[in-house]
């Protein structure tokens, strides 16, 4: 096995903590690498009675056996990473570029402070933004000149090519969402990077030609943080009487609901070049199917529902989620 993609196809926070934890159980990565913007993403990764929400460190983490690389493209906020590190225990098996543009204070008191991004947008206020601008700018700082990282920097791209060349699998897990794509999102109420899969090799050093597979993640109803366009959402009261409400998991904020969007699916999944998808959150569509990890096992309805979406998306579902636990989950290559 090559390297397998693994990317939102909504606005974020579709599971792809929760797919990559299963994906990196199932594949036995050599190495799981984290692409994307930075800690603005939260992903939650829950495995037994264990239940963790990373920003920095891959939520591939939680598969003891990988190494942990975190790619050149992606903002380094040093206190949220080391902080991580040592709450989980990962400091003999992580890696960051030593090109990691950082995010300094300044960085996230103008995130904050400036209404544009505060108010307008509705940003994370993690500092992304206006670490990436500086970034554009060419004054950013690089993990490289970091004290406090030089246990942790390497060269990414060279570790996972390498890995590649000897016949390993490479798991690259990307953050956000198609939708809040810098270039393909509802601009300009956007993250500050493009989002897709091509972004998501770009930032680990990963040429096209060596993806096997673009697995693009869907959730039954996609939910949306901060402002912007959305148009299948639903009223906060549909979203709390059909019990599917959700809170951020860096912010804390009630995440917007909406219904199914097919259009949209398919779009994100032509720009991802998807081979495969995963869909979460069936449990959401009903109950019945909480914990289920037998196809047979869902309801006709869930059943129906999956069959529409893989029509919708033209691309095979592979993976279905019935829950936020790892083991809830129908993988239907095994
Ligand atoms: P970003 O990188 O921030 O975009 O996040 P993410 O895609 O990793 O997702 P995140 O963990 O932020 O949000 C997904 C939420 O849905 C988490 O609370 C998960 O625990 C939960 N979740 C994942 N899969 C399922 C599922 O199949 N059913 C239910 N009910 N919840 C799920
Ligand atoms: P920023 O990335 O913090 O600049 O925020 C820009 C927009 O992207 C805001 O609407 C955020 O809510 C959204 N956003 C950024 N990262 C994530 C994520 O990981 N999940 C969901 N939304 C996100
Ligand atoms: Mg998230």
């Amino acid at each position: 096995m090559g390297a397998t993609i693994i990317v939102g196809g909504f606005f974020g926070d579709e599971g792809k903590g929760k797919i990559v934890a299963h994906v990196a159980h199932r594949d036995k990565p050599y190495i799981i690498a984290r692409g994307g913007v930075g800690p603005n993403a939260g992903h939650t990764v829950e495995k037994g009675k264990e239940k963790h929400g990373v920003r920095m460190v891959p939520s591939g983490f939680i598969y003891k056996d990988a190494q942990l690389l975190i790619g050149a493209g992606v903002l380094v906020d040093p206190h949220v990473l080391l902080r991580e590190i040592s709450e989980l225990g990962v400091r003999d098996r992580i890696g960051i570029d030593f090109r990691c543009p950082i995010i300094e204070e300044k960085h996230i008191v103008e995130d904050k402070g400036t209404a544009r991004l505060a108010d307008v947008i509705g940003t994370t206020g993690t500092g992304c933004g206006p670490a990436n601008k500086d970034r554009v700018m060419r004054c950013a700082r690089q993990a490289k000149e970091i004290d406090t990282l030089k246990d942790y920097t390497t060269d990414v791209a060279l570790q996972v090519n390498e890995a590649l060349d000897a016949g390993q699998t490479v798991t690259i897990e990307g953050s956000q969402g198609f939708g809040i794509s810098l270039f393909y999102g509802t601009y300009p109420f956007v993250t500050s990077k493009d989002t897709s899969a091509s972004q998501i090799a770009a930032d680990v050093g990963v040429g096209p030609t060596r993806i096997d597979d673009v697995i693009v993640v869907y959730k039954a109803f996609p939910t949306r943080v901060g402002a912007g366009e959305f148009s299948t959402e639903m009223c906060p009261e549909e979203a709390k009487r059909l019990g599917i409400e959700e809170f951020g998991t860096v912010t804390g904020r009630p995440r917007r609901i909406g219904q199914w969007d097919g259009k949209m699916a398919r779009y994100s999944a032509m720009v991802n070049g998807a081979t495969q998808v995963a869909l979460t959150g069936l449990d959401k569509l009903d109950l019945s199917c909480k914990g289920v990890t037998d196809y047979d096992k869902l309801s006709d309805s869930v059943k129906e529902f999956v069959r529409k979406a893989e029509q919708d998306i033209g691309v095979p579902i592979t993976i279905l989620s019935t829950g936020p636990e790892m083991s809830e989950t129908i993988d239907l290559r095994r």
